[in-house]
């Protein structure tokens, strides 16, 4: 799979002008460190913020990493980045790194101690391929972090867990916390789902 090229045209951009006031009260209403306080991110994890954005958890991730962590914002649309590069700029974030992708983020295996998956699911054509690639950029008990207001609640745990890579951790009041299912490699989902 590859970027796509068409984010430029004019419906693009008055689409892009409304996700961005969309986002922007999003954030302000609910600001993103109390998303990401679900989590528990500590100092020098590496992160993916996988379908970033604008990158408001990209931001909000990167000051609680700290120097010494890494938090990578992925993303099929070259503008978000940019967006994206130009604010980490700005606020003097040298930790934070783009990666222009619609499925391969380039990211060792087993690198990654969380991904933050955010209101980006419901839109990916691959959603299977995707969330193979995150199962395999993340850490044996690494976390991935899951909320999409596109989904019914009861949606959410059989579409992360149908390919049995991911099993339901936590429920937190604005996330899903899932971790790598571990022994997943050839093994039935049924077989892999435990109780919570
Ligand atoms: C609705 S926005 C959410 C942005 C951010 N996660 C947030 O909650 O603020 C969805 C983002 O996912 C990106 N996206 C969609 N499909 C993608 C794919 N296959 N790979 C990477 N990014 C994708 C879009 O370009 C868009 O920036």
């Amino acid at each position: 799979m590859k970027p796509a090229a068409t984010h430029g045209g004019p419906l693009f951009r008055v689409h892009y002008a409304l996700e961005d006031l969309f986002f922007r009260a999003r954030d302000w209403i609910s600001p993103p460190a109390r998303k990401l306080d679900e989590i528990g991110i500590r100092e020098s994890w590496s992160v993916l913020d996988y379908g970033c954005g604008l990158g408001s958890y990209t931001f909000a991730a990167a000051s609680l990493v700290g120097e010494k962590g890494r938090v990578f914002a992925a993303d099929v649309n070259p503008a978000r980045l940019r967006h994206v590069q130009t604010v980490a700029v700005r606020q003097g974030l040298r930790n934070v790194e783009t990666i222009l992708t619609d499925c391969d983020t380039g990211l060792e295996g087993e690198s990654v101690d969380a991904v933050l998956l955010y209101d980006v699911y419901h839109g990916l054509e691959y959603p299977e391929q995707v969330l193979s690639e995150l199962f395999r950029v993340l850490k044996p008990g690494g976390l991935l972090s899951f909320s999409d207001h596109h989904l019914q609640k009861e949606q959410v745990e059989p579409c992360l867990t149908a390919e049995g890579k991911f099993r339901l951790l936590a429920k937190g009041t604005q996330t899903y916390i899932f971790t790598r299912a571990e022994g997943a490699r050839g093994k039935p989902a049924a077989a892999l789902r435990t109780q919570h």
